[in-house]
């Protein structure tokens, strides 16, 4: 009998484990649980005996892939695989895949959260601002950003994107402006939404040459990943620009010198949330346990991101 383990120190919704369970059952398969762990070496010893790995933003490393002796899979029930040592699932010819899209819609609406949240100065009671006509720059026009237009749409924003991945059709088709560099995007839009990952070339290339191209108002939403930000340079677009404001999902290190100084235009979740709800929780765990059934069961590997 197979066994598969979901290893989520941050927990899925209740929904979502039983929905899991549910799709194990129907193969045979057993589910094991590791959840809300906080020490590494509870990984280690949970996945020794696994056949498959569903994981979330837990971290598997090359010693986790060294302890899984048995594993041939392990989806990451989400987007973004910068949690997963890639290279060394290969190099043991494991495959490990993502579930693209599942949990998009949540993370849009926790942009827009924010972006409310922070235009009506905290819903502390005094006069802010309106979405409505402002310019929305989309960073990377993916399964996320999709969503983000979308909303944004609803709200009456101008919405503008750039993404040297795609064609400009397969952008403006939605009705959504294409901007030919990341420079434009910067300059023109008032309201940024990050959806770029989190990889050798992106690490700190939200820096201050760019940020300072915001016009009044500069505001930067990042429901994406904290390692993109140049933390330094933040700090000096905060020193620099009374008007910038910076709204993050990823609290960044350095939090505490924001939140100390310039915690009015600063807000941070108290654990990255974006994908937290029950929707999102039930299609990404339910998709990633169906990825594995019919990967066993079929040799499956649509989703594969070691190819
Ligand atoms: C993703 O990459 O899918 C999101 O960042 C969600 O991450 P989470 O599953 O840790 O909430």
């Amino acid at each position: 009998m197979k066994k598969i383990l979901v290893a989520t120190e941050k927990p899925f919704a209740p929904a979502a484990v039983e929905g899991i369970k549910g799709v194990f059952n129907k193969a045979g398969y057993e589910t094991e649980m590791l959840e809300k762990y906080s020490d590494p070496a509870d990984l280690l010893k949970a996945v020794a005996e696994v056949d498959g790995l569903i994981i979330r933003s837990d971290k598997v490393t090359s010693q986790v892939i060294e302890a899984a002796k048995k594993m041939k899979i392990v989806v990451r029930a989400g987007a973004g695989y910068d949690n997963v040592d890639l290279e060394a699932a290969s190099a043991k010819n494991i495959v490990a895949m993502n579930t693209p899209g599942q949990n998009s819609n949540a993370v849009a609406e926790l942009a827009f959260g924010m972006m409310l949240y922070n235009a009506r100065n905290g819903f502390n009671g005094t006069s802010g601002t309106e979405l409505r006509g402002k310019k929305l720059g989309i960073h990377a026009y993916g399964n996320v950003g999709k969503f983000v237009a979308a909303i944004a749409k609803g709200f009456g924003m101008e919405v503008y994107a750039f993404d040297p991945f795609l064609k400009k059709e397969q952008i403006d088709k939605d009705g959504v402006s294409v901007l030919h560099s990341v420079e434009e995007l910067y300059q023109t839009c008032q309201y940024i939404s990050l959806h770029i990952p989190a990889n050798d070339k992106t690490k700190k290339s939200i820096n201050y040459e760019l940020l300072s191209k915001l016009p009044k108002g500069g505001t930067l939403v990042n429901t994406a990943r904290k390692e993109v930000i140049h933390e330094a340079d933040l700090l000096k677009m905060f020193e620099a620009r009374s008007d910038f404001n910076y709204l993050s999902d990823l609290a960044p290190d350095c939090k505490e010198d924001v939140l100390n100084k310039y915690a009015d235009r600063a807000v941070f979740s108290a654990k990255k949330m974006g994908a937290q709800t029950a929707e999102a929780n039930i299609n990404a765990g339910v998709a990633a346990a169906t990825q594995i059934v019919s990967f066993f069961e079929k040799g499956d590997t649509t989703f594969q991101v070691n190819k």
